[in-house]
């Protein structure tokens, strides 16, 4: 695997270096600390976040409070060469603190300064969950670069993301932050999201290190329960949870966060057969590795270590390279290493691969930031503003349109009906934390600039009470009732898993009020998870999922309505039809009794089994037919041809996707399997071929032993516009 981090010349420096640290030093550098805060403030930290986390204090006051916040930036520790990394978002902060690291240190070692940019800095794109519904490998890296420019010229070097964790689970709140559920459309995004991030050389300053995480099967946390544990055969680990991660290794990822749970008893921050077999030996991960916050001093509750100093010891010995913020590293690895019980070796791996990272990104040729290009990004660039809309849009999902409602005229009057419609700050989602409020554009403010007349009611909140006479003020003056549903940012991302994925509070109550005036109703949801809606799909004749899509979510919402633009998303996770069918997901195995006819197949009393909305589903304001299936074999490929028509009245963009069915073998394999995908645009009227090739290496799978499987026989293929729609043909495959 090329890296381009591995630079000979910059080896040898390291070299040098590593003969002249001292041990302290060397321990420096596998630390990174938050700054702490001392004050400042009436009330206690942790208390102010449960304010936040509760909607008691919103994020701009949460902002202000901060701002006022007295910091202990340890600027003694970092003189004596104590503190390699900070997570800090803070760019004159962040060069005052450079500058006592390059010019007052012994070895003047350059500080690495990271931050969560997820989906954006100063311009917040679409969520990860929505932005993975374009299918589109180009605009997932085109919003990392855009993303790393902002977080640069912001003095941030490292942007703790892609983050890879493929989601099964909609009880999970941090499915939000993931590409969704599937390991072949999560690797496109991590190669994509890697090259954006990272460039394609490294000492570009207007680029970031990337981080992929949390390495590894964070999203099987079972039962959808935060945090909770992970046990599942190495074989699943394979085949779904680690593509992605061998994706971004092998684009040349900088570095790996360790996840916080425990995968099959062991935490992953202290897992060597996750970290150094695996990660370092097996896939040649050449960058490091950062634990997630304080996970160190989690292995303590984990029950996998006695205390500090035995996490302290795990983790190194596991081939964890640097600790976020649990001061395990800082306060034992110096008597560790002295008694012997870790050889200095390792600390000498760890290092290098550090420094490795921090000679790439230039840091030690240029490790301060300009005022000039702080102040860079203060007002949004048009082009950065137009990427947000152009991915808002398509990220955008139209799921029912009942009579062709949509697109509506602009001459419609329109009640516009919820509390989210109308709240700037919601749109940006989970994990945004460098924007401000006044360059995000709510729904109702996107329906005016679209020029749309709008009688806006709040009506109804997500956690406040449903008022029918707002909504008869506002529907008595309109034709026609938009009305948005959904969840509040802080009902997903970390730490907000749901064990109810129905619409919160009310709403529901007011979408049946809504109907009952005799209008015709548009829900438009903003939420940051599938959502079990089953009243809805039966009964609200336009659903557009809208996601959370970052600062131009209004007006991309008001583009898809209006018809400016033909919605073209496909959904990035299955919608269950209620909960108790969570986990749903579409590449499960067969099972020995499937389907839902007899009494004894593998179903419930209770509940259907298909889920509400399939994985890969999303409707266009056009209708696209697929006709004469073709497939055919070479040495190493698989080849489908397809044709589509565009049988509507407007021109649209079509996802097609091939999947695959290895009907049978030597571990049970999943009823399809994602293998490849394309676009296409066609006019009305319009038909093609599409071809889509399959290379039969990708055909296989790894065994509990991690060999990879490539076994004759007869496969089916499908061609579609989503995971259950398809054309199907059967192929026998030697390989
Ligand atoms: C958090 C998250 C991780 C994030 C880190 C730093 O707990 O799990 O995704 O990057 O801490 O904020």
């Amino acid at each position: 695997m090329t890296n381009f981090w591995l630079i000979p010349d910059n080896e040898k420096r390291i070299d040098d270096l590593i003969d002249k640290m001292t041990l302290e030093e060397k321990i420096g550098q596998m630390t990174q600390l938050s700054p702490s805060i001392v004050g400042g403030f009436d009330l206690p930290f942790p208390e102010l976040i449960e304010m936040l986390t509760e909607g008691r204090i919103g994020q701009e006051e949460f902002k202000k409070i901060m701002q006022n916040a007295e910091m202990d930036y340890r600027e003694d520790q970092i003189r004596a060469g104590k503190i390699g990394s900070f997570l800090l978002n803070n760019p004159t902060k962040a060069n005052e603190l450079q500058r006592i690291a390059v010019e007052e240190s012994r070895l003047g070692i350059p500080l690495i300064f990271g931050f969560d940019v997820i989906h954006g800095f100063k311009t917040v794109f679409p969520i990860p969950l929505a932005e993975a519904c374009i299918w589109d490998e180009d605009i997932f890296a085109q919003t990392a670069r855009i993303s790393a420019r902002e977080a640069r010229s912001h003095n941030i070097h490292w942007a703790f993301s892609p983050m890879l964790d493929v989601s099964r689970d909609a009880r999970w709140g941090r499915i939000a932050e993931s590409p969704g559920e599937d390991p072949f459309l999560a690797s496109v995004y991590a190669r994509a999201k890697v090259r954006g991030l990272q460039g394609n050389a490294p000492g570009a300053d207007d680029h970031v290190a990337a981080c992929l995480k949390h390495y590894i099967a964070y999203g099987a946390a079972e039962s959808g329960q935060d945090y909770n544990t992970v046990s599942m055969a190495d074989s699943l680990l394979y085949n779904v949870y680690l593509p992605p991660f061998q994706s971004g290794v092998a684009a040349g990822a900088a570095t790996v966060m360790s996840a916080f749970n425990d995968y099959n008893g062991v935490p992953c921050t202290i897992n060597e057969f996750l970290l150094r077999d695996l990660l370092k030996e097996r896939l040649g991960f050449a960058g490091f590795v950062v634990s997630d916050a304080n996970s160190i001093d989690d292995c303590i509750r984990h029950g996998s270590t006695a205390d500090l100093e035995e996490a302290a010891l795990k983790s190194c010995l596991a081939g964890l390279d640097m600790d976020m913020n649990s001061h395990a590293y800082s306060t034992y690895l110096k008597k560790l290493v002295e008694q012997g019980d870790i050889p200095s070796e390792l600390l000498d791996d760890a290092v290098r691969r550090i420094l490795r990272i921090k000679m790439g990104l230039g840091l030690f040729d240029h490790p301060y930031v300009s005022q000039e290009k702080m102040s860079l990004y203060d007002v949004l660039p048009d082009e950065h503003i137009e990427l947000a809309r152009e991915t808002a849009r398509r990220s955008i999902v139209l799921l029912k349109n009942e009579d062709n409602i949509l697109p509506i005229d602009q001459s419609r009057r329109v009640a516009l009906i919820g509390e989210l419609a109308d709240l700037p700050e919601e749109v940006v989602g989970s994990w945004a934390m460098g924007f401000n409020v006044t360059d995000c554009v709510s729904i109702r403010q996107g329906l005016l600039n679209a020029g749309l007349e709008i009688f806006y009611e709040k009506t109804c909140g997500v956690a406040s009470p449903f008022d029918p006479d707002e909504l008869q003020r506002a529907a008595d003056r309109a034709d026609v009732i938009i009305a948005v549903v959904g969840e509040l940012i802080s009902m997903s991302g970390e730490a907000a898993s749901r064990a109810d994925i129905s619409l919160p509070g009310q709403q529901e109550t007011m979408l049946k009020a809504a109907l009952k005036t005799g209008k015709p109703v548009i829900a438009v949801l903003m939420n940051g998870r599938p959502l079990a809606i089953p009243w809805l799909k039966d009964h609200v004749p336009v659903i557009v999922e809208a996601w959370q899509l970052g600062i131009q979510m209004g007006n991309a919402v008001a583009d898809v309505l209006l018809g400016d633009y033909n919605p073209s998303g496909k959904l990035s996770c299955t919608f269950p039809a209620q909960v108790g069918q969570c986990p749903r997901y579409y590449n499960h195995p067969s099972t020995g009794r499937p389907g839902a006819k007899s009494k004894f197949s593998s179903r419930y009393l209770d509940a259907p089994l298909e889920p509400l909305f399939p994985f890969g589903f999303g409707l266009s304001y056009t209708t696209f037919s697929y006709d004469n299936l073709k497939v055919e074999q070479t040495a190493d490929q698989v080849l489908a041809s397809v044709e589509i028509s565009n049988t509507g009245k407007y021109a649209g963009e079509e996802t097609v996707q091939l999947y695959i069915q290895d009907i049978t073998a030597s571990l049970v394999r999943p009823v399809k399997e994602l293998k490849a995908f394309t676009k296409i645009l066609l006019q009305p009227g319009q038909r093609t071929t599409v071809s889509l090739a399959v290379p039969k290496a990708h055909m296989g799978f790894y065994n509990n032993t991690m060999d990879h499987r490539l076994e004759d026989g007869a496969f089916n293929i499908y061609v579609g516009t989503n995971f259950r729609d398809c054309l199907q043909e059967r192929i026998d495959i030697a390989f």
